[in-house]
């Protein structure tokens, strides 16, 4: 099995005295994908995070890594460009506005074609390709063109948006034309699929069914599967005594509130992290809430640094903390505590121990597995989830405090019930959001996957 996606699952990092050294990629697809493919001695084709010459094909992990190169210009217009400033916000509702280049257009295909090139070259007679994301959406068929024995599989991490959004790119049909060269399409959710193949149908004339479109003589499967975390594996880990001991310690460092609130993202516009400090901040105000007795820990990883929305956003975000602490923080003891940083992942196991409640409100979201984390990680069946309505996980977590992130008097409502919460009705929303998790987790998506893939080959 090859695994293509724009990043391997780690990335080249170069320290201050010129030393390079590998660090794990940000993001949620390194997070489900790693286990799975570590866990079969898989090949992943993939950037390594930096651009100039690509390394050496190296193993890491019980993977075989497969890097290939970016150039600084292919950085700025294929992964900067028409990945995150065009398809990014096009996909998640223009929650900012996309932009559109034809030079940011030529580069993206000409890199596709780089990672088709390269997996062709690295796949074994008759193997299984597997290429994620919205990076790469027309790998599929340039994989097809040059090696057609493959079996190929797509998946898509990030929404995929109604008709009348979709339809605002100017490259539409190559990009449906590109996701058509797989056998098997897979999106996070059954809307997404069906708006895939609404869009067979209406924009290329093509014979679609419910979830079967009809294409160059073969039958292409459009379908939902919605991605999770190694649940077992995060559990473990957060039930750890190290993890529950600095769980403690954390609590202590914060000074002992009787309430912590916890955030936990990257850095990006879609995860709403404006929305919840601006209810943190009116129910401060309010006098609802109060400092000490109640902080808010935010954790956002940068991200996507050099892309204007997301300075902009970072901007925003560090005045409003700023804003928030001036007023109602104290010597030593903010209201907020920002940490701008990847943390390790016993850390954040151990902050989601701490938190008694964790905020998960994007305008917009493929899944959302720092919901799922925070559900597997509460094996003590403390903590409430407050999360978003338009997050893929929402539809599976039933039993959180849903919210329109869009309506901030809702989701201060929730909050404050979420921070109020009876421990005996918290447990019997904990219990049943981790008896779906348990079933639903990595290794069952991967094999539906997986399944669907081989009936349909
Ligand atoms: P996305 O894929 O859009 O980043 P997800 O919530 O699906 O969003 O996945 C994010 C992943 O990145 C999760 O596994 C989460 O634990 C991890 N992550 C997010 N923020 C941090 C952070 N500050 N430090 C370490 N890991 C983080
Ligand atoms: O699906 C979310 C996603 O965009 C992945 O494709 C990506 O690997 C991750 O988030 C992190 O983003 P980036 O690779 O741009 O840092």
């Amino acid at each position: 099995m090859v695994v293509v996606a724009n990043r391997l699952p780690v990335d080249q990092v170069t320290d201050p005295d010129g030393s390079t050294r590998w660090q794990r990629s940000p993001g949620g697809l390194v997070t489900a994908l790693e286990p799975f493919v570590a866990g079969r001695s898989g090949a992943w084709v993939g950037w390594s995070g930096s651009a100039g010459d690509a390394p050496e094909p190296f193993e890491s992990g019980g993977m075989s890594l497969v890097p290939v190169p970016l150039s600084e210009e292919e950085v700025d217009r294929y992964y900067e460009g028409m990945s995150n400033a065009s398809l990014w916000p096009l996909y998640h509702d223009v929650v900012e506005k996309p932009e559109y280049h034809r030079t940011w257009w030529d580069t993206y295909v000409q890199v596709n074609k780089r990672f088709a090139e390269r997996t062709a070259e690295v796949a074994g007679e008759g193997a299984i390709v597997w290429v994620h994301d919205y990076q790469l959406q027309l790998v599929p068929a340039m994989v097809r063109q040059r090696r057609p024995d493959l079996t190929i599989g797509f998946f898509l991490h990030i929404p995929f948006p109604p008709y009348e959004l979709f339809t605002q790119l100017p490259w539409r049909s190559a990009i449906v034309e590109g996701l058509l060269g797989a056998d098997l399409v897979g999106f996070q959710r059954p809307s997404a699929a069906a708006n895939f193949v609404q869009l067979a149908r209406r924009l290329h004339d093509l014979p679609a069914r419910s979830s079967t479109i009809e294409y160059d003589g073969r039958t292409v499967t459009a379908r939902a599967f919605p991605i999770s975390i190694d649940v077992r594996a995060f559990e473990e880990l957060a039930a750890s005594p190290q993890v529950v001991k600095r769980a403690e310690e954390i609590r202590a460092e914060l000074g002992n509130p009787s309430r912590i609130i916890l955030g936990v993202d990257r850095l990006d516009y879609t995860k709403g992290i404006t929305v919840r400090l601006d209810a943190f901040q009116e129910l401060l105000e309010e006098g609802v809430v109060q400092t000490p007795d109640t902080v808010m820990v935010q954790v956002a990883t940068p991200s996507r640094e050099r892309v204007e929305h997301y300075v902009h956003m970072r901007e925003t975000i560090e005045q409003q903390v700023g804003h928030i602490n001036g007023v109602h923080g104290t010597l030593g003891g903010p209201a907020v505590h920002y940490i701008n940083q990847s943390v390790p992942r016993e850390e954040l196991a151990a902050l989601y121990r701490a938190a008694d409640v964790m905020l998960v409100t994007p305008y917009r979201d493929g899944m959302n597995l720092v919901a799922k984390e925070y559900v597997a990680a509460r094996s003590d069946l403390g903590g409430a989830l407050v999360l978003s309505e338009f997050a893929g996980a929402a539809a599976e977590l039933r039993q959180a405090f849903l919210v329109n992130p869009h309506d901030i008097a809702g989701v201060k409502n929730q909050l404050v019930r979420a921070l109020r919460l009876d421990p005996a009705e918290g447990a019997k929303r904990m219990r049943a959001m981790r008896r779906h998790l348990a079933k639903n987790d990595l290794e069952h998506w991967a094999n539906s996957f997986f399944e669907a893939l081989r009936a349909q080959a």
